[in-house]
């Protein structure tokens, strides 16, 4: 199946050199590869799809950011998958195909960025291309415990922690509204669990503010053939199936049926 993938995809895996693979956290780790012309070609939002050892399916990622030629991926050990990824090491190689997905529809509005988790990885990115653009951003990012992202500015964006190890505790939406009120954001981007992005678009929807939300989902193929990862989208009127790995995984917010 991967090989009819390849081909209607016309990316070619990459065997990238590992620059740097460290621990953030006791569970988070952040791994930066040489992506070559995949991280020139990546924008904000999409994701690279990784070759885990002899396993079958790859591990989707998204892309936290992008520096000349090298792929910054934040990630979260959770199985087989990323605890092989974590155990790897600077100058081996890793395998993965992309930049897979959509991306991020940057449009000239004051934008509020809401990460929950993991889920603040592609927001940094989006950060970054939103500064080059000049366009103003106010970044949350609610996480378990303490993680040392330092991309992340704890003077200037809202980091919020369950352990209440940082300035904001509780999690990401207890702040939401009140974020909203003090900078009027005009877009919303999010990403994170489900049940946080169902109430991102519930107070988007209240304050009248456009959502994009990139969302994961499990992955069998991950290129689009499967139909393994399929969601309802609300379009002109009709409720249509999508899926979140070749459509998406960024959807407005409005549109999605949960
Ligand atoms: C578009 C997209 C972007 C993602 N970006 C990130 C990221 O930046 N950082 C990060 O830590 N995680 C991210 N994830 C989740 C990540 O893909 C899973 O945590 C990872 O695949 C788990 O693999 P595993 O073998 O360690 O765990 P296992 O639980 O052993 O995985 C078993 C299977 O389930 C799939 N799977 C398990 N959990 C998830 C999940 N939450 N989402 C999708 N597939 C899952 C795996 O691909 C695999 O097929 C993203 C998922 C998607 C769909
Ligand atoms: S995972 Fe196969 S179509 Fe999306």
């Amino acid at each position: 199946m991967e090989m009819i993938n390849l081909a209607a995809n016309k990316k070619i895996p990459i065997a990238a050199e590992i620059v740097e693979n460290l621990p953030l956290s006791d569970d988070i780790y952040k791994i930066i590869l040489n992506g070559q012309e995949a991280a020139q070609k990546a924008i904000p939002g999409q994701f690279i799809s990784i070759l885990c050892k002899d396993l079958v399916l790859r591990r989707p990622f998204s892309i936290a950011n992008v520096e000349g030629e090298s792929i910054h991926i934040i990630y979260k050990l959770k199985g087989e998958g990323t605890e092989y990824i974590s155990q790897l090491k600077s100058g081996e190689k890793i395998n993965f195909i992309g930049p897979f997905g959509n991306g991020f529809n940057i449009t000239h509005q004051k934008a509020l960025l809401v990460g929950a988790g993991v889920g603040t990885a592609p927001l940094i990115f989006l950060s970054k291309e939103l500064t080059k653009k000049q366009i103003p951003y106010i970044l949350a990012a609610g996480f378990q415990k303490s993680v040392d992202i330092p991309e992340l500015n704890p003077d200037k964006d809202y980091i919020i922690t369950e352990d209440s190890s940082s300035k904001y505790s509780g999690l990401v939406i207890d702040h939401l509204e009140e974020i909203i009120n003090t900078h009027k954001p005009e877009k919303i981007y999010s990403c994170g669990p489900t049940p946080v992005l169902k109430y991102v678009v519930e107070i988007a929807n209240k304050y009248n503010i456009k959502s994009e939300l990139a969302l994961e989902r499990k992955f069998a193929c991950g290129t689009g053939v499967c139909m393994g990862c399929t969601i309802h989208i609300r379009e002109n009127n009709e409720i249509k199936n999508k899926r979140i790995c070749k459509d998406g995984p960024v959807f407005d917010g409005g549109s999605i049926v949960w």
